[in-house]
């Protein structure tokens, strides 16, 4: 059966290939995160898109800052790129994102998937956020889902569903490059982990095998890089066709039982992120701060349990 999907990504990048239509991607490295963010645009219009953002936190003082997030401005401003989209592959847990603080600088939709509204539905309970936090998606300006097309300057783009990491993951094609959040990661590191809430290895498994199915020639960003054993420099570039023959966790071959095995398995040693209480409660709020409190302070809260 065609995933239809799948047909038109595939008929985009094809095309853009073959007309030279293709997007200009920088990608600014964040070290202490491990995250790339992307800043992508059309050479045609200078329409461009940030993909992933991020803003420095300090978690023993709470203190935020923006020096990343400048270097970005800075870019932009000096390229003479005009901002037309903010977009978020998923609600991360390893780092907060900076894109209110860019929209403001440099206007811009924000856009994320429509399943953030599970996302906020769990980490609202899970944070007792009350009733001031919309479970609805509104603190984003579009809402994409699987299939969606838009536009980045003359440039086709079209939103693919890929959860399993967390329940609201997406990719984003825009003309033939994809940015694919955390469902695969360099070929010789793997694939990103499915035990958050929401999170399902076997879920994860599906939402590969569709991208491995987009053409080999597709140029894939990724949203971190860890450096593999033997490996000195980050990376964040790859193909379609290098992950499906390299990929040491999911390569053309591997099933999905074995799959799941390999990465549940992976997944109970790892420990938690040094960010994940902070990220998740500014992440589900679009990348601000929790609502203020009566003395005008917003707080970061941590569930306390016992054994
Ligand atoms: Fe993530």
């Amino acid at each position: 059966m065609t995933d239809p999907v799948i047909a038109a990504a595939t008929k985009q990048i094809m095309t853009c290939r073959d007309m030279g239509n293709v997007p200009v991607v920088r990608t600014f490295f964040d070290d202490p995160t491990f995250t790339a963010t992307h800043v992508v645009h059309d050479p045609a219009t200078m329409a461009c898109a940030i993909v992933d953002s991020v803003m420095d936190y300090d978690p023993a003082s709470g203190r935020t800052d923006h020096a990343m997030a400048q270097e970005i401005v800075d870019y932009v401003t000096a390229e003479k790129l005009k901002v037309e989209w903010l977009l978020e592959t998923h609600v991360h847990a390893d780092h907060l994102s900076a894109a209110p603080w860019l929209q403001e600088r440099l206007g811009g939709k924000l856009g994320i998937g429509e399943s953030i509204i599970r996302v906020q539905d769990i980490f609202g309970k899970m944070f007792n956020a009350g009733t001031r936090f919309a479970r609805d998606g509104s603190q984003f300006d579009r809402l994409f889902s699987d299939g969606t097309r838009f536009m980045l300057g003359s440039l086709p783009a079209i939103a693919m569903h890929v959860p399993g990491h967390t329940p609201a993951d997406m990719a984003y094609v825009i003309g033939d490059a994809a940015f694919i959040g955390d469902t695969l990661f360099m070929p010789d590191y793997g694939t990103a982990r499915a035990d958050f809430p929401g999170g399902d290895a076997r879920t994860l498994y599906h939402s590969i095998r569709r991208l491995l199915s987009l053409p080999d020639e597709t140029r894939v960003f990724l949203c971190h890089d860890y450096k593999a054993p033997g490996r000195d420099e980050y990376a964040w570039e790859t193909t379609i066709g290098a992950e499906r023959r390299d990929n040491i966790h999911v390569h053309d071959g591997v099933d999905e039982d074995a799959f799941v095995k390999m990465r549940t398995a992976r997944d109970a040693t790892l420990s938690l992120p040094n960010l994940i209480m902070p990220s998740v409660q500014v992440n589900m709020r679009g990348g601000h701060l929790p609502e203020p409190e009566d003395n005008g302070v917003s707080y970061i809260k941590i569930p306390v349990s016992g054994s």
